[in-house]
């Protein structure tokens, strides 16, 4: 009689979070960008006017998933050596046009470090026909390369709206250097 109790009150501490269980929905502005749910899914930040026409942010859950870690919440750390903005609405592969973001996201402190942030971005590149690995080997080999500004061009005139909807998302290898 007491081994199915047990099993309910954990089951219902689960259910409560205590474990750390994220729930997209749950998360504030400061947590939402680049976390995970519980269910491996990328949390996604939208914003809205409120009736004053006051911005307001909501967490959502995305229809992305991720295959290499779940329940997490991005570090400050990871956030900083990246280079990339907690705050964006939506998820974009705006820093893939840019050449100081992509610097930065292929320097080591990041690359090797930061797996969901480089995952997200291998994803994206992917969803952009290009090869994140590939991107930062030739930003490391030949940092005035004109290469990076021709996917910036083309990249640019795909439009950023609809890259999130043609993602195919696969793991991101392990770094190498
Ligand atoms: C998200 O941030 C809020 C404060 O902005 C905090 O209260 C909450 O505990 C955080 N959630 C997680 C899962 O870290």
């Amino acid at each position: 009689m007491k081994f199915p109790l047990v099993l309910l009150f954990t089951s219902s501490l689960f259910l409560h979070g205590c474990f750390g269980a994220i729930i997209c929905e749950d998360l504030t502005k400061d947590n939402c960008s680049f976390a995970i749910s519980s269910s491996g899914k990328r949390c996604v930040l939208e914003d809205f006017e409120d009736k004053k026409g006051k911005v307001e942010y909501q967490c959502r859950t995305s229809e992305v998933t991720v295959e290499i870690m779940a329940d997490y919440i991005e570090t400050d750390d990871c956030v900083r050596a990246c280079g990339v903005n907690r705050y964006a609405t939506g998820i974009s592969s705006d820093v893939l046009l840019d050449k100081n973001s992509i610097v930065t996201l292929c320097s080591p402190p990041c690359y090797q470090k930061c797996r969901n942030i480089i995952d997200l971005h291998f994803n994206l590149a992917v969803g952009e026909g290009v090869s994140l690995p590939d991107l930062c080997e030739q930003q490391r080999s030949h940092p005035d390369c004109a290469m990076i500004e021709l996917l910036s061009s083309s990249a640019a005139a795909d439009g950023p709206a609809g890259s999130a909807n043609h993602l195919r998302y696969r793991a991101a290898p392990a770094p190498s250097i």
